[in-house]
């Protein structure tokens, strides 16, 4: 019978530990988002007249609040994250030559990115009280924005 051989782990690389980091984040991730889009669900479609409110008014309504705008950055940044590391995973898989892995990661990282930016513009420069040439208020405003003019 031979002796147990003392099996000594290598020390994990810089790229191991990035690669771990993905691993938990994707995990963690998954759980924030299943609270975040199915509250997004229901106060979108179960409360008050559901689907039939969403009109410019209801979206006005909603990012007038930092709460909503907050919640709603969260599922964008992570929900794309999320993805982005669930499609780098399969390009792995499938991509077996190594510049075909590297231009499909570039381009879903590229895609990544300029998706979060304009998700995150139309978030934080959201102007729910837009007014004509004139300054008179647009039809269609939440009646919060009379007070604000
Ligand atoms: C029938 C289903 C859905 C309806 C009716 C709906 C409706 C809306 C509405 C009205 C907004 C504007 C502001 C707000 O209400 O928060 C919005 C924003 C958003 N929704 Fe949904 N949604 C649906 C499903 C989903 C799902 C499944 C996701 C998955 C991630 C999602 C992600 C988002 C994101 C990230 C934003 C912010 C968009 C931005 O950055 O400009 N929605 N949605």
């Amino acid at each position: 019978m031979t002796a147990p051989q003392d099996i000594k782990p290598m020390p994990p690389t810089r790229r191991h530990k990035v690669q771990r980091w993905w691993w938990l984040f994707q995990r963690v991730s998954g759980v924030l988002l299943i609270v975040l889009i199915f509250t997004h669900l229901f106060v979108n479609l179960m409360t008050g007249d559901g689907v039939s409110q969403i009109d410019f008014a209801f979206v006005a309504g909603k990012w007038a609040s930092p709460l909503w705008q907050w919640w709603d950055f969260a599922m964008l940044l992570l929900a794309m994250l999320h993805g982005m590391n669930g499609m780098g995973y399969i390009i792995n898989d499938y991509a077996s030559r190594k510049t075909t892995r590297t231009v499909l990661h570039a381009l879903l990282g590229i895609a990544t990115a300029v998706i979060i930016v304009l998700g995150a513009l139309v978030i934080w420069t959201f102007d729910p009280c837009p007014v004509d040439a004139s300054g008179a208020l647009l039809e269609g405003v939440p009646s919060f924005c009379e007070d604000v003019l």
